[in-house]
């Protein structure tokens, strides 16, 4: 497992083109199996989770041929309708190729989704809703572990969400393409990332109105062609980067992205006394001159409010930059475990089950911290660039989870970071050792 070695105290001042957001194309790249024919999407993020989503796809007979942050899919030789185990369990996004492959071929076999251990993240509402579009869904005789989803044929029908689930509205939508008739889904979750996943959709010949609005409908019956479709910009990566910058004392100019997709972000900054502009396809952040003071109460909620994504590194951030601050985590269970490594920096927080509450103006010392989950370990390197000293962040997978060059944007904005790989530690410990 790799590990960042970071040397803290350094000010972060730049700009960076945001990348193409991962919550928008493991969706989209779902989605392209419901297409004959080519697609090609720019902006595609060079992570790992979207590494294995190229593998789900050519397990399924997809040709898939990557060039840098471009990649070519084409769907019309798909042969397979199960999804491996392993490849299942590698992330949570695996799910939502049960809408698609329903809509493509009548049949999905898959288990449950894997993805960070923030919490549970049972797929109920997902099932709910493909068994009120027909679909037969059953354990799997020879592995129980298996869910075999069949359709003979979808028919549209009205959905209401028991809970606004990105997940679940993405995979219906999805499924709602191939049936008989119209299909409404209410309580609909909203995020950028669902009208983007809408946009792919109509592009390629679908017809889906309303997403972002909380209602979607989808009329059902169309084939879909494939088409070219640009990833939208990474609102999560450009948080991140924000909260990094200005947690150093520094400057940051964040080219293709659109400054409402931040906009909680944007006002807990503000308040706290950060300059921001924003532009029309980019926003400018400056820690100024007066140190920065965040006190109050930030509760996480489905988009318009504050996102689950960057509740870790505005925690990590308020370590320091916050006064007396209550962040409250209300859509995963278990998405605070990166407090404690923030605790082992020096972190004055005080830990429950839904919140932290942040006693700030700490000074943060370096340290040997676990990243346990992507979030999370993006916060530990928040930490770590404004703390004094040396960090370690071990597990270095679960932030490439979601980054992509994380280092090496770091670097480029002036902060010290490098990754070792612990094989590459071996290796010269062992040369070193020969040479003694
Ligand atoms: C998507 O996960 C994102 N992942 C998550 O990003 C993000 O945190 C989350 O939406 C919320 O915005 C991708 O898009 C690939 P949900 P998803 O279904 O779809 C419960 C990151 O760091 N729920 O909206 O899994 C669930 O347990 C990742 O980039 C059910 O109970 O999120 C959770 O408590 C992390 N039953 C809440 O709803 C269901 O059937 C929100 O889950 C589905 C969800």
């Amino acid at each position: 497992m790799g590990t960042y070695h970071i040397k803290g105290g350094r000010k972060l001042s730049g700009e960076m083109e945001a990348s193409g957001a991962k919550n928008a194309a493991l969706p989209i790249l779902a989605a392209s199996v419901i297409t004959t024919g080519e697609n090609v999407f720019e902006a595609c993020p060079e992570i790992s989770d979207v590494d294995s989503m190229i593998t789900i796809l050519r397990s399924l007979g997809c040709e898939v041929v990557r060039d840098g942050a471009q990649l070519a899919v084409n769907a019309s030789g798909l042969s397979e309708s199960r999804i491996p185990e392993e490849l299942m369990k590698e992330m949570r996004s695996s799910v939502f190729l049960a809408g698609s492959l329903l809509a493509r071929c009548g049949e999905a076999v898959i288990s449950s989704p894997g993805g960070c251990n923030i919490g549970r993240r049972p797929i109920d509402i997902h099932i709910k809703g493909l068994r009120r579009l027909g679909a037969d869904i059953r354990q799997s005789t020879d592995n129980p572990d298996h869910i075999v989803i069949k359709a003979g044929k979808l028919r549209g029908t009205q959905l209401k969400l028991d809970y606004p689930s990105v997940g679940a509205t993405e995979n219906l939508m999805l499924a709602a393409i191939s049936a008989e008739g119209t299909t409404v889904i209410e309580n609909s979750a909203r995020e950028p990332e669902i009208v983007a996943l809408q946009e792919y959709i109509n592009k390629c010949g679908g017809n889906v109105e309303g997403a972002g609005s909380g209602i979607i409908t989808i009329k059902g019956g169309t084939k879909l062609h494939g088409c070219s479709h640009r990833v939208i910009a990474d609102r999560i990566e450009a948080g991140t980067f924000m909260l990094m910058s200005l947690g150093t004392g520094g400057e940051i100019y964040i080219k293709g992205i659109t400054a409402e997709y931040l906009r909680p972000l944007i006002n807990c900054l503000k308040e706290g006394g950060c300059r921001i502009r924003e532009e029309r396809n980019s926003v400018y952040a400056s820690a100024g001159s007066d140190s920065i003071k965040i006190s109050g109460c930030i509760s996480t909620a489905p988009y318009p409010g504050f996102p689950t994504d960057l509740q870790p590194q505005l925690t990590a951030f308020l370590t320091k930059h916050g006064a007396k601050c209550t962040v409250e985590e209300n859509i995963f269970e278990n998405r605070f475990r990166y407090a404690k490594q923030l605790i082992k920096m020096g972190a004055d927080i005080e830990i429950s089950k839904k919140q932290v509450i942040i006693n700030g103006n700490n000074i943060l010392y370096g340290g040997d911290v676990e990243a346990e989950d992507l979030r999370g370990g993006a916060a530990l390197v928040i930490a770590g660039l404004m703390a004094e000293g040396d960090t370690a962040v071990r597990n270095t997978k679960y932030i490439k989870r979601g980054y992509s060059r994380f280092a090496g944007k770091i670097r480029a904005m002036g902060g010290e970071i490098r990754e070792n790989d612990e094989r590459e530690q071996n290796s010269k410990e062992c040369q070193k050792k020969e040479t003694t």
